[in-house]
């Protein structure tokens, strides 16, 4: 089973990959963090993304795209990634698309975590002092955010046209969201 799970910044994506890796045996992809560790490990790679992260604007798709593809072309994960922060326009949408044909996948589940500015801005200033995130100050949430809502519609629209995708309430408790993913998750299991 593969799962995308996406939403806006401090949505609970990367709470509820957590929680859902260890329940079904499933490997967590995470964009950000993967160029978060490039950045703080000092690659060439991390030092050209540096200021586009911490600006909240997206990186580009030729180097996320090549990030995500060492994952889907190894065995180990096949059929076992949950994408969390990919894809996030419609190119990354059709280029997961093909790479995911190319290795004979497919996608089985999208979720959507909605959850509201309000809120976002809360659970991002609590996590400020306990991740020390670059960019997780208000200014920069609010432009990442923003990101999101421009690029989200053509994404809703593509995976609504194949039948993937599945709404949650993220403004729920962290346990309530995870019973909801959980249930949809077997479901689909059968
Ligand atoms: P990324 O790391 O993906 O950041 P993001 O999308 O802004 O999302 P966050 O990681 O901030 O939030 P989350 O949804 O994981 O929430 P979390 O579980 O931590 O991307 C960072 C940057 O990398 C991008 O801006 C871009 O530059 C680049 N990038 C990444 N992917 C890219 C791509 N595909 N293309 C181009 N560029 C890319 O929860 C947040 C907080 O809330 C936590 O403290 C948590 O404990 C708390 N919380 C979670 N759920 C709940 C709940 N239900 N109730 C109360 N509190 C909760
Ligand atoms: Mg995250």
């Amino acid at each position: 089973m593969n799962i995308v799970i996406f939403g806006p910044p401090g949505a609970g994506k990367g709470t509820q990959s957590n929680l859902i890796v260890k329940k079904f045996n499933l490997h967590q992809l995470s964009t950000g963090e993967l160029l978060r560790k490039e950045i703080k490990d000092k690659t060439d790679l991390g030092l050209q993304i540096f200021s586009i992260i911490n600006s909240g604007n997206l990186v580009s798709d030729e180097i996320v795209g090549n990030l995500i593809e060492k994952y889907i072309s190894n065995n180990t994960y096949k059929n076992r990634l949950i994408f969390d922060g990919y894809p996030r326009n419609l190119i990354q949408v059709r280029y997961l698309d093909k790479l995911l044909k190319k290795y004979d996948q497919k996608i089985d589940v999208v979720l959507k975590l909605s959850v509201g500015l309000e809120v976002i801005k809360k659970r991002i200033s609590e996590r400020k002092n306990v991740e020390m995130r670059a960019d997780d100050n208000e200014k920069i949430a609010i432009k990442r955010y923003e990101m999101y809502e421009n690029n989200i519609k053509p994404i809703i629209d593509f995976y609504k046209q194949s039948n993937l995708l599945k709404v949650v309430n993220g403004e729920a408790t962290i346990d309530e969201i995870n019973s909801e993913i959980s249930g949809l998750i077997e479901s689909i299991k059968g």
